[in-house]
């Protein structure tokens, strides 16, 4: 029997159309467009407002997206991946929140939780049950509201996250194309420099939590930058070292969208082309779960079958990863 390999064989993205320029934020905090900018390579972001719309609101918009452009019928999915950071609620997982609102009436789904690796994890997750053979149709979402946990009197974070998200339909193929590999890591001792204090079982929500801002993300983001700048760097080297690929042989390198230092960096370590980078950071910020499918949904149509495609990540947890994708389709 040929091996069966799990192709992207559409993609799909959502961004809010409220958007927040910098100077926009250097009206509530004290920060400046300047800083922004040459600190981080964001100019502006989006966010998500109105009342009762969360992180399932833009993976539904992208999901509904993705079935209409790939002619699939909702009943035909088999199984929903959502790798988010900002569920709708702590349960049910948003991913059946998803494929309710998609009518995925065949579907099972679940949520990953891996910051901003989560869609790394959820992608190289879901293509192991395409290569089973048992599974044709799975749906894996990225998908973040970081504005409903950001403190927007902190300068530090404030400036950096926004809102959006992508999803892609991984189905089976025999060519030789699809994810062909994925190095994934985590190291739970990074805990303290990157997450939300209270909401969970440990520190369950409560007037006093609210009161210290224990809601909203923490980040010691001197620390977290060090940590980003050389996993994600290494990772992405890792990958191309075990599957043999020369710089010239990548044709896209898709980064995790957090720093556009980071992102120079992981560029400088492969040794690839600043045009082979997708990189769109000075719109949306980082959406975390988001930043991945929004760039390969931005840069589709330039993508060819058969181009060599880095995708690497670095986030909370920590956790980070690259993951190797030949590309299956000429848009
Ligand atoms: O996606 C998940 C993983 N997260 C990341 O990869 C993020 C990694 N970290 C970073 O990207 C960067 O550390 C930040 C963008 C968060 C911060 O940049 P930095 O170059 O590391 O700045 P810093 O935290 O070292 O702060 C430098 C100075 C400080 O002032 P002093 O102490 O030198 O006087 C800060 O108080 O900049 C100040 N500062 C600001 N100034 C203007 C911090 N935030 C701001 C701001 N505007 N928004």
């Amino acid at each position: 029997m040929p091996k069966i390999n799990a192709a992207i064989t559409a993609v799909s993205g959502y961004v809010p159309e409220d958007i927040v320029t910098n100077n926009d934020l250097a009206k509530i905090v004290d920060t400046n467009d300047e800083w922004i900018t040459t600190r981080t390579g964001i100019k502006e972001r989006r966010i998500l407002k109105g009342e009762g719309l969360g992180s399932s609101y833009m993976a539904t918009k992208a999901v509904k997206q993705l079935l209409e452009k790939s002619g699939t019928k909702p009943e035909e999915v088999d199984l929903l991946i959502c790798a988010t950071t900002t569920p709708d609620h702590v349960f049910p997982a948003t991913g059946n929140i998803i494929s309710d609102n998609c009518g995925l009436i065949n579907a099972f789904s679940y949520d990953i939780s891996a910051a901003c690796s989560g869609f790394l994890y959820s992608l190289t997750t879901g293509s192991q049950f395409i290569e089973t053979g048992k599974y044709k149709k799975v749906i894996v979402v990225g998908v973040d509201k970081m504005s409903s946990i950001l403190n927007y009197e902190d300068r530090a974070t404030c400036i950096i996250f926004g809102d959006g998200g992508g999803a892609v339909l991984l189905e089976p193929t025999t060519e030789d194309v699809g994810i062909v590999d994925s190095v994934l890591k985590s190291d739970g001792s990074g805990k303290q420099y990157l997450y939300q204090q209270s909401g969970g079982s440990v520190s369950p929500a409560s007037e006093e939590t609210v009161k210290n801002r224990e809601h909203f993300v923490y980040q010691e983001g001197k620390t977290v930058f060090k940590f980003a700048v050389t996993n994600m760097a290494d990772v992405a080297y890792e990958i191309m070292q075990r599957n043999k690929l020369t710089a010239d042989d990548v044709a896209w390198l898709v980064p995790h969208q957090a720093n556009k230092r980071i992102i120079d960096a992981t560029r400088q370590r492969m040794g690839v082309a600043e045009d082979k980078v997708m990189i769109n950071i000075q719109k949306y910020g980082n959406t975390t779960n988001g930043t991945l499918p929004l760039c390969l949904w931005e840069w589709e149509k330039k993508l060819k079958k058969g181009d060599n495609i880095i995708l690497a990540a670095f986030g909370g947890g920590f956790t980070w990863g690259a993951t190797y994708i030949k590309w299956a389709y000429d848009s």
